[in-house]
């Protein structure tokens, strides 16, 4: 196998772990919402999101973030798709870093983030997570025109991208 090859798995295993974590965890979490504070099985739910979101679904962001970095450098494929793909695993870092927020909510005594936040952001994270499978599997063009100037710039002012010379990925 390819080096490309064993980062694409790596990518796509990594972000299987990050992608379905973000679905469920705000599921677990208005679930944890609505059950009577200070219980034992609340307790225990609230660790198993602890731990899932600290030691699962954080590591796995982190993996296919620098899985993804690599492929870009090893496939080049500098095209508008990607850039719009980026724009949106930014905002996906965001609902990622909301839902870490919502657990640190619970943890505190005088706990009371609402089920409407915590189901705004698995609504968020569902419509980006389909946005950007969207867009790495059907890679659709974009008009050169919608993106500024610089970001089509490579090294030596030449003009890298929606070149004819790159290689289709
Ligand atoms: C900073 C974060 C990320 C970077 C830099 C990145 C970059 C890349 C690159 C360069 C490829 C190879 C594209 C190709 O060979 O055509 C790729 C493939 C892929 N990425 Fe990402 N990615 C990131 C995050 C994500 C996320 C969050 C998801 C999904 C939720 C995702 C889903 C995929 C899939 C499904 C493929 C395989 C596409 C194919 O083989 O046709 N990526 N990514």
């Amino acid at each position: 196998m390819t080096l490309a090859a064993w980062l694409k798995a790596l990518h796509i295993a990594a972000l299987a772990v990050w992608a379905g974590g973000l679905l469920a965890l705000p599921g677990m979490l208005i679930r944890e919402q609505r059950l009577a504070s200070g219980d034992t099985h609340t307790l225990w739910q609230h660790r198993v999101s602890r731990f899932a979101y600290d030691v699962l679904i954080s590591p796995a962001a982190v993996v296919t973030i620098g899985s993804g970095t690599a492929l870009l450098f090893v496939t080049w494929p500098l095209q508008g798709w990607m850039f719009v793909k980026l724009a949106a695993v930014g905002a996906l870092a965001i609902t990622h870093i909301q839902v870490g927020r919502i657990i640190d909510h619970i943890e505190a005594p005088e706990a009371t983030p609402s089920s409407l936040r915590t189901a705004s952001i698995v609504g968020a994270a569902s419509i980006l997570i389909v946005l950007i499978l969207w867009l790495v599997l059907h890679k659709p063009t974009f008009d050169k025109t919608l993106f500024p100037s610089w970001l089509l710039r490579g090294p030596g002012q030449s003009d890298l991208l929606f070149s004819s010379t790159l290689t289709p990925t």
